[in-house]
């Protein structure tokens, strides 16, 4: 865990054009500095980055967010790793907990060892011809073998003491790097011996394990790979991420592949976008990450019985991660081919042609539970179309996408000779009426103002605040104070007279902004929140629910550009419109128990007719010097 305020640190210090200046080649244009987008294809420059606002977004592809967001996305980065990467620009160095500094210090030398070791056996590459050979049979370049830094470990038991001498081939972290094993009367050898390495990055470029193949026909087993270690996890890596992900960028997709000869090879037919999953199943994670770096996921299986199982795994994998804006594809290649081979047949267009022929995911979820059900005969009994639903049921039942699943049960139903409705239904899924979720839901939340001191009056409820006009002025609210956020300093006294009993996910939103502000005041010297900018408050609600929505309104504001005061004048007349209301809900509680004939301070209702009464006219003559009176006053 980085600490919170180092966190802040780093936010406050970043500057978003610095950040993105280092990977794509920016311009200034007026406030803005704008640059060809990186993550989608173009000739005219569209990507825009907001210093004011610490925010980017492009115009074309709608990409959008914050430095962390960008780094995210670009280098497929993790938020600890993506903070790691700005504390080291600022030449900050993450304070970590004294365990996670262990770890990391362990961590650092395992990837020391494994850089070491697949540097040696780079080396040895050009040195044997045998599997200089080999790689030319299989059709593979110097240049590409370069690329993936491929190699050879010697064929003998203690080849790495040539890199790791004498007591140093002893030490256990070189056991636990996965390079040497370790026998119980303390004798020790190599793992990989007289193999084609191929070593695994992470996306910093680190090594973090091997995957090791035989030359020799019919040897077992074919490939070896490294175990799992500290560093090297296989649910989570993918083989050529680090080598691809500028290509995935640049071409707006992924390609999945099964193994490491298809991703080499596909990359030096072009297609360097590919990466494989290592000697195991595509995980949600796995899914998760090629997402990240990019909305369209092509899957190629091999057309055999393995293939369509890690198919499914795959599919699965997906269903629970994907998000409407995002596609999925599924390629199922011919009996026996698999992309390598393919290619070196065919060339590259065989396989380009397989992609435009590829399924998407609606299709392929149906074609594949059919087939597991008749194996390809096509449906024909009503039991069979039974056992197709109920093998449909959990998999519909994980996905989060709404209108993904919508689509889903619409296309399977029709396989299934079902109505939608039904279907949904015998799945335990809901099909959505109206997509959007409503905001404006009746629901009251006890009026949490201390009345005047007056306890004897009962708190007012507060369900005057709820519906859609209520939600228009807070969602208005909400985006002046997220793209000006000085004025959260500045009316603070303000959201926590009028919000703090949130009813709703603006009101939400609003309170959680205004106690970023708060606590950065509390820290910082910057009283008037000068310092305080969109970017800055969105980093620390990355992971939050409402965090999409956040994004959607800063996004809108690239259009509508509403300056600083006249956000400014927005806010007071929507605080003067929630006080307006809150009033009336006081009012009238106050005037319903004078009916039931309980005491009650007619004056004090006098007052709050009166202040409703300067509100309403303030806001009805739209003068900036009415409203600034107005909220300048108190209830008296
Ligand atoms: N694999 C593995 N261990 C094995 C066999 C396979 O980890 N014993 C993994 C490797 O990642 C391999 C992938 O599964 O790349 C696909 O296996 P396979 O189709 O057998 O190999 P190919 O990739 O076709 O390898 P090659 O073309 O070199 O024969
Ligand atoms: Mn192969």
């Amino acid at each position: 865990m980085i600490p919170e305020s180092f966190i802040e640190e780093v936010l406050s210090r970043t500057d978003i054009v610095q950040v993105i200046g280092r990977y794509v080649k920016l311009q200034h244009k007026g406030a803005n500095w704008m640059a060809c987008c990186p993550f989608h294809k173009e000739k005219t420059p569209s990507f825009s980055v907001n210093p004011a606002r610490q925010f980017f977004k492009c115009f074309g592809c709608g990409e959008k967010g914050t430095a962390i967001t960008f780094l995210m996305k670009y280098k497929g980065l993790t938020f600890p790793e993506a903070i790691k990467e700005l504390a080291d620009n600022l030449g900050m160095e993450v304070p970590e907990d004294p365990s996670a500094k262990v770890r990391e210090a362990a961590a650092r030398t395992l990837t020391d060892y494994l850089a070491q070791a697949a540097a040696f056996y780079h080396e040895n590459l050009f040195r044997d011809r045998g599997t200089i050979e080999y790689l030319k049979g299989r059709g593979i370049t110097e240049a590409t073998a370069r690329k993936f830094q491929l190699g050879f470990s010697p064929d003998a038991w203690q080849g790495l003491e040539k890199v790791f001498p004498g007591q140093s081939y002893f030490d256990s972290k070189l056991e636990e790097s996965g390079l040497v094993i370790a026998k119980e009367d303390g004798h020790r050898y190599d793992r990989f011996r007289n193999r084609v390495m191929y070593p695994i990055r992470n996306p910093r470029g680190q090594v973090i394990g091997f995957g090791a193949r035989t030359m020799v026909p019919g040897e077992e087993p074919k490939y070896l790979n490294s175990p799992e270690t500290p560093v090297y996890h296989k649910s989570r890596e993918l083989y050529g991420l680090y080598e691809g992900r500028d290509a995935i960028h640049k071409k707006g997709r992924a390609i999945v592949c099964e193994g490491y000869m298809d991703v080499i090879q596909m990359s030096q037919a072009g297609f360097e976008e590919t990466v494989a999953a290592l000697g195991t199943s595509i995980t949600p994670e796995h899914v998760k990450k090629l997402f990240q770096l990019s909305d369209n996921v092509y899957f190629s299986f091999d057309g055999d019985a393995a293939g369509f199982k890690a198919a499914r795994r795959a599919m699965e994998s997906t269903l629970s991660t994907i998000m409407d804006t995002q596609t999925a594809h599924f390629v199922i290649l011919p009996q026996d081919e698999d992309p390598d081979s393919l290619i070196k047949k065919q060339g590259a267009q065989a396989f380009e042609a397989q992609l435009s022929a590829s399924f998407p995911l609606s299709k392929f979820f149906v074609m594949d539970i059919v087939r597991e059900v008749t194996a390809g005969r096509g449906l024909r009994t009503a039991e069979e179309r039974a056992q197709a639903v109920s093998i449909a049921k959990p998999l519909l039942q994980r996905m989060t996408a709404q209108a993904l699943r919508q689509l889903l049960v619409q296309e399977f139903a029709a396989a299934v000779r079902m109505d939608p409705g039904e279907l949904a239904a015998l799945c335990g899924v809901t099909l959505v009426k109206e997509t959007s979720r409503s905001l404006t839901q009746s629901t009251t939340a006890g009026y949490g103002r201390d009345v005047n001191q007056k306890e004897r009056f009962k708190r007012p409820l507060k369900p005057v605040t709820t519906g859609p006009v209520f939600a228009n002025i807070k969602r208005r609210l909400l985006q002046c104070l997220l793209v000006h956020p000085q004025w959260l300093v500045k009316y603070s006294d303000r959201i926590e007279d009028e919000l703090l009993d949130t009813v709703d996910e603006y009101e939400e939103a609003i309170v959680k902004l205004w106690h970023l502000a708060t606590d950065h005041v509390h820290k910082t010297a910057d009283d008037k929140g000068e310092h305080l900018t969109t970017g800055y408050l969105l980093s620390f609600l990355q992971n939050d629910p409402l965090y999409e929505k956040l994004v959607e309104l800063v996004d809108q504001e690239a259009t509508l550009e509403t300056s600083a005061d006249v956000a400014e004048y927005e806010i007071k007349c929507a605080f003067l419109k929630l006080e307006k209301a809150r009033l009336d809900a006081m009012i009238m509680e106050l005037l319903a128990m004078e009916e039931r004939g309980e005491p009650v301070d007619s004056e004090f209702i006098g007052r709050l007719f009166k202040r409703r009464q300067l509100i309403h006219q303030s806001l009805v003559q739209e003068s900036t010097e009415a409203v600034d009176r107005i909220m300048d006053s108190v209830l008296s």
